[in-house]
């Protein structure tokens, strides 16, 4: 959509808030949210939302009658946003409103994120801990922070409304949304990834929503200090990606093993190239000398799809020093420890599962589904050779996330996979509010892994694997 279009959309659906706001209480009603002295912030913003409308729709129609249309397309956005704010103001103030200047600011942006951004929800999209913006139709939208979710006050005027701004983030793709496609996926400018699902699928009205990319994400230190990991880990972790160990994160949806993985990631060292395979491009590694590949969907025709398993198979072909595959989920298994077999060493992947012992079986199933034709032993014995440890983590019944188990694949034991618990968080309670307690402990066991450390040059005590012993 154009400039122009944009514009004209906008100003269409404020006259008609205009229409309706007419019918009610109009104007006075942008006075009382003054006159009733009501705070700043949040309850501001809000008040403005409700009761402004009329006031808005005004504003929009003397900017529309103010600048030349003709021209918008070729006005550089900064000076028409300036020019807005302009407008604005010499409204605002024709107008005789008595705004007090936070409310006169939080309007002149709301005009500005109608006209430019995605309306309502754009003030979500600048909050750097914002990581999920889930739009349940015009009158209901969650955000998650810190992983746990939360109810907004955000609100779109209706679903119409919402379809507007829908429209909006699917045409600069050139898709559009509408009955004879209802689903689409797009991403955003900056890179977040926005999944559109509209009526008849979605029965009460428009569903948006919005996974956001650059959100600030944890680092080992912030798993620290969140309580996920406990330092004794942390370092084992650190040492075991400097000494190229291959490693499978496994854990369940929203459990936190892209984060650990992005996590542990960093200690890659700089000098290495990586080769990142995502479905849906969510790690963010610091190093110089990263490569990120994203897989593709099949096209309205049912082409041009590009899957995991073939840019895993591209990634093995551009001299990579190590390859992180975002999940495994499919029948990319079978390259990605095929490369962790031949001499790609210090891979790093993860794997939806309930505890180590079944992401083993995931693997074996994901293999199995990709039509392999191996007997079950011989995949067995691919996954443990190529598989060194085995890190679990747990979304907690207190929402708290937690490495809750970090094992060993030691080689076969007859026909099964051997692998031996090295450290593990032991639950010992629940705090009178609800909080998890517990300790990480050490089995007893001495991992093999650690002369791999030594050897790289990580030092490791050896009080650190000794039985009960709080890491
Ligand atoms: N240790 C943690 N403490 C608090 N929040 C976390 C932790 N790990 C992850 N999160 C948050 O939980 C959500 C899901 O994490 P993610 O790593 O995407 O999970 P998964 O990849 O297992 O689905 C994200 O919002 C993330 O910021
Ligand atoms: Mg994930």
């Amino acid at each position: 959509m154009s400039l122009r279009d944009r514009f004209r959309s906008v100003n269409s659906r404020t006259e008609k808030a205009e229409r309706e706001d007419s019918t009610g209480n109009t104007a006075s009603s942008a006075v009382t949210v003054d006159g009733n002295g009501k705070g700043n912030g949040k309850s501001v913003a809000n008040a403005l939302n409700d009761r402004t409308s009329g006031l808005k729709a005004r504003i929009h129609r003397r900017m529309v009658e103010r600048i030349n249309l003709a021209n918008l397309d070729s006005i550089a956005p900064e000076m028409l946003r300036a020019q807005i704010g302009h407008i604005i103001n010499a409204l605002v103030v024709e107008e005789g409103i008595p705004l007090s200047e936070s409310q006169r600011l939080s309007l002149e942006q709301e005009v500005m994120n109608e006209t430019f951004g995605l309306g309502p929800i754009e003030p979500l999209l600048h909050d750097p801990d914002v990581s999920d913006i889930l739009v349940n139709t015009h009158n209901q939208v969650y955000i998650e922070r810190f992983g746990q979710l939360e109810l907004t006050e955000v609100k779109f005027d209706n679903d119409e409304h919402l379809m507007k701004i829908i429209d909006r983030i699917v045409s600069r793709i050139g898709r559009r949304v509408d009955e004879s496609s209802p689903m689409v996926d797009a991403r955003l400018l900056d890179g977040s990834r926005v999944n559109a699902i509209i009526p008849p699928l979605a029965l009460d009205g428009p569903i948006l929503s919005i996974r956001r990319f650059g959100v600030r994400t944890l680092n080992l230190s912030d798993l620290m200090e969140l309580g996920s990991v406990s330092p004794g880990m942390a370092e084992i972790l650190k040492g075991a990606v400097k000494a190229r160990l291959n490693m499978l994160i496994s854990g369940g949806t929203g459990s936190g093993k892209t984060t650990l993985l992005n996590a542990m990631s960093a200690f890659i060292p700089v000098e290495e190239r990586i080769v990142t395979v995502e479905d849906a491009a969510e790690l963010q590694l610091l190093q110089p000398h990263v490569v990120r590949l994203e897989t593709r969907p099949q096209n309205i025709e049912g082409k041009g799809e590009i899957t995991q398993r073939d840019l895993v198979r591209n990634a093995l072909r551009m001299r990579p020093d190590r390859i992180v595959v975002g999940e495994v989920r499919g029948v990319e298994v079978l390259d990605m420890l095929q490369a962790m077999n031949t001499g790609h060493d210090g891979s790093l992947t993860t794997v939806h599962a309930n505890n180590p012992r079944d992401a083993l079986h995931r693997l074996e199933t994901l293999m199995l589904l990709s039509g392999v034709n191996l007997p079950p032993q011989a995949m067995r014995e691919q996954i443990s050779a190529a598989l060194d440890v085995i890190v679990h983590v747990s979304r907690m019944s207190d929402g708290t996330r937690r490495v809750v188990d970090v094992s060993e694949i030691v080689g076969m034991e007859r026909e099964v996979v051997a692998m031996q618990e090295i450290f593990s968080f032991k639950r010992t309670g629940i705090s009178e509010d609800g909080k998890v307690l517990g300790r990480y402990e050490a089995s007893g066991i001495r991992p093999k892994f650690a002369d791999r450390l030594e050897i790289s040059g990580i030092s490791v005590p050896a009080s650190l694997f000794s039985e009960g012993q709080v890491i």
